[in-house]
């Protein structure tokens, strides 16, 4: 599953006229399936590869200013690359899908960050003691993270957690993909490029064998939730955390 297309306006051609190079796609080695649609142009939808992560990470610093903001106040956006790769690294090594649209030169543009299987990817962090070696680097230093940071983060999710308790019941416990995060840089918005990562990373829990699909989304960001509901998914609730409400959505796959 990758797919090349030009720049410029909705210039998307994987899933319209889509040219297959079978066997040569990333997401093909992995076994997924769905779109596996390849040109010879210039940007890539593809499956990430690890060195990817720290490009993810700036491109997640910069689409979601309020939140480093509310995290990290006026950090230098170096100091949270560094914190959001080392907990992109965990969702990584707890077999999270990573879907990235990346240029000739291997810059990333955008990427959506999913779990085929929500519940697998929770077991993993605790049985594969994924979380300890999270620990470890934070004791060693190696991940900028400050304590009153730390405790905010760990307080946004305690709330978060308690805010599924009273949400619609098969949400919070229904089994199946959760999309944890997408994004695309300022500059390359409104060209389709969202709306193709979306539907790789369906590809991606589909060919998973996922049934069903969730995500959150502040109820304000009129692209992502237009995104979302024109792509099949419905809104079945609300959530919330420090930062305000999340309106839940879901889709059958
Ligand atoms: C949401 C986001 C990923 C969309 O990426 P994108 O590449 O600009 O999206 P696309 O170009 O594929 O457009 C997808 C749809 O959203 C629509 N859209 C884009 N911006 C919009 C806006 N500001 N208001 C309403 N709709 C908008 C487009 O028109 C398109 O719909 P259409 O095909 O029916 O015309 C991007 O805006 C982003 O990175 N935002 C910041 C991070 C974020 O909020 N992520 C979502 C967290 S849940």
């Amino acid at each position: 599953m990758s797919t090349r297309a030009q720049g410029g306006p909705r210039s998307w051609s994987g899933s319209a006229t889509p040219r297959l190079k079978q066997g040569a796609c990333p997401c093909a080695r992995r076994g997924l399936s769905g779109m596996e649609a390849c040109g010879d142009q210039t940007m890539e939808v593809t499956v990430a590869d690890k060195p990817d992560i720290g490009r993810i990470a700036r491109v997640y610093v910069e689409a979601f200013p309020e939140s480093v903001k509310f995290f990290f106040g006026d950090s230098t956006p170096e100091r949270v690359v560094k914190i959001a790769s080392a907990g992109f690294h965990v969702l990584w090594q707890a077999g999270c899908g990573f879907i990235v649209a990346r240029e000739s030169d291997g810059d990333v543009q955008g990427y959506c960050i999913i779990a085929a299987d929500e519940a697998e990817v929770r077991a993993s962090f605790f049985k594969n003691a994924v979380w300890l070696g999270f620990v470890k680097d934070l004791l060693h230093g190696r991940i900028p993270l400050r304590l009153n940071e730390a405790a905010r983060l760990a307080a946004n999710g305690a709330v978060l957690l308690l805010s599924y308790l009273v949400a619609p019941r098969n949400y919070a416990c229904k089994a199946g993909a959760r999309i944890f995060s997408i994004a695309v840089r300022k500059a390359a918005r409104g060209r389709g490029l969202g709306r193709e990562l979306l539907k790789c990373a369906l590809a991606f829990a589909t060919g998973k064998g996922a049934k069903v699909i969730k995500l959150e989304v502040r109820p304000e960001n009129q692209a992502a939730v237009h995104l979302y509901r024109s792509a099949g998914f419905r809104e079945v609730g609300k959530v919330k955390d420090l930062q305000g409400p999340w309106l839940a959505m879901e889709k059958a796959l």
